[in-house]
């Protein structure tokens, strides 16, 4: 196939997707790989595309709550009001998942990852489509979310016909993924994202944290290796890295704190001057392909930001791609 296109043709994005093929779309948090999820096809070319294995199950996106039903085969009263809050917006909902939905879409699983992203472009794409868009993030598997029309060029661009451009993403970490577990269906919080885990406690009340878990077969997306920059990242506290990897030219991802004199400017990368998490949230991904771009540097060193809001969904990603086998 050709190089792709980027545009901002909304009819030409619904033109490519009812044919059968791949479009990149934007979303608020990351650029999305999508396809018809009821089509069994384009569903395989996704994990094809992507290189992604089969056991891991994609997130279906449409553009309203009236559209649910019809995709899941129940809808609890927690779910229903968590959309009314939060959608469209950065959450995901594990539900059980109706005779629509090809098993290729849940790995088999009995429930279907669904969403209601919160951007106007992929909103009106959706809105002009008669089938939601099943879209794991535009990315090879395992490396770094792209959060630029750009960010999927450069690693997706020869494999689909089309980018539909939406600008830069401003939530930049991917949904917050809930489900309800067992017989008593306590709402679980699978990966933490774009909507604070605390901003759904305040609705649901307590919550239990699933995605602190290793290997986990239900959610194989929360793998501990993940998000990945070809580098290896190192965590800690950074006077002491800096001291640790002098010898291997570290570039360094900040947060607040003033640039190290002791490292060149360009291996520095600053994710919020100001300390603002939501800032950072949105440059995390972009400051690691910079970093991780950077030829002379050997490793890239950072701190964890503070263990709260969206600072977890940060965090969270840090330590996935840090992670470098046990
Ligand atoms: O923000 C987002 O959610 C982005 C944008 C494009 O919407 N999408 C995204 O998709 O992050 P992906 O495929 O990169 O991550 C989806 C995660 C994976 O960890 C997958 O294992 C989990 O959702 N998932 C999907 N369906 C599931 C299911 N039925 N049961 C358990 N986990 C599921
Ligand atoms: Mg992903």
């Amino acid at each position: 196939m050709s190089r792709a296109r980027i545009g901002t043709a909304i009819g030409e994005a619904v033109r490519w997707l009812k044919a059968g093929e791949l479009v990149a779309i934007p979303t608020e948090t990351v650029y999305g790989l999508a396809g018809n999820a009821l089509q069994a096809d384009a569903v395989a070319r996704i994990f094809e595309v992507k290189n992604r294995p089969s056991f891991d199950p994609l997130i279906v996106h449409t553009d309203s709550a009236e559209k649910v039903p019809a995709l899941v085969s129940s809808f609890p009263e927690q779910a229903r009001r968590l959309l009314k809050i939060f959608a469209p917006g950065p959450l995901t909902l594990l539900l059980p998942r109706s005779a629509l939905i090809p098993d290729l879409v849940t790995a088999g699983s009995p429930r279907v990852a669904i969403r209601i992203p919160n951007h106007p472009v992929v909103l009106e794409l959706l809105h002009q489509l008669d089938f939601p868009l099943a879209a794991p993030s535009a990315n090879p598997f395992g490396y770094i979310s792209p959060t630029s029309a750009e960010h999927v060029m450069d690693q997706l661009g020869d494999r689909i016909p089309y980018i539909l451009d939406g600008g830069p993403c401003e939530v930049g970490v991917e949904s917050t993924i809930i489900g309800w577990e067992g017989e008593d269906a306590i709402p679980t919080i699978w990966r933490k994202g774009g909507i604070p885990v605390e901003d759904i406690i305040d609705v649901l009340g307590p919550v239990v944290l699933k995605s602190e878990s290793t290997s986990n077969p239900q959610a194989p997306g929360t793998l501990k290796s993940h998000y990945a920059p070809r580098k290896p990242l190192v965590l800690g506290a950074l006077d002491q890295l800096l001291e640790q990897y002098a010898e291997q030219h570290p570039a360094l991802l900040l947060f607040g704190e003033p640039f190290r004199q002791e490292v060149p400017a360009g291996h520095q990368f600053q994710l919020s001057s100001k300390g603002d998490i939501g800032e950072a949230a949105q440059r995390l991904f972009a400051g690691l392909r910079i970093l991780d771009g950077l030829p002379e540097a050997e490793v890239i060193l950072a701190s964890p930001l503070p263990e709260k809001g969206l600072g977890m969904a940060i965090n969270d990603r840090l330590r996935r791609a840090s992670y470098r086998g046990a």
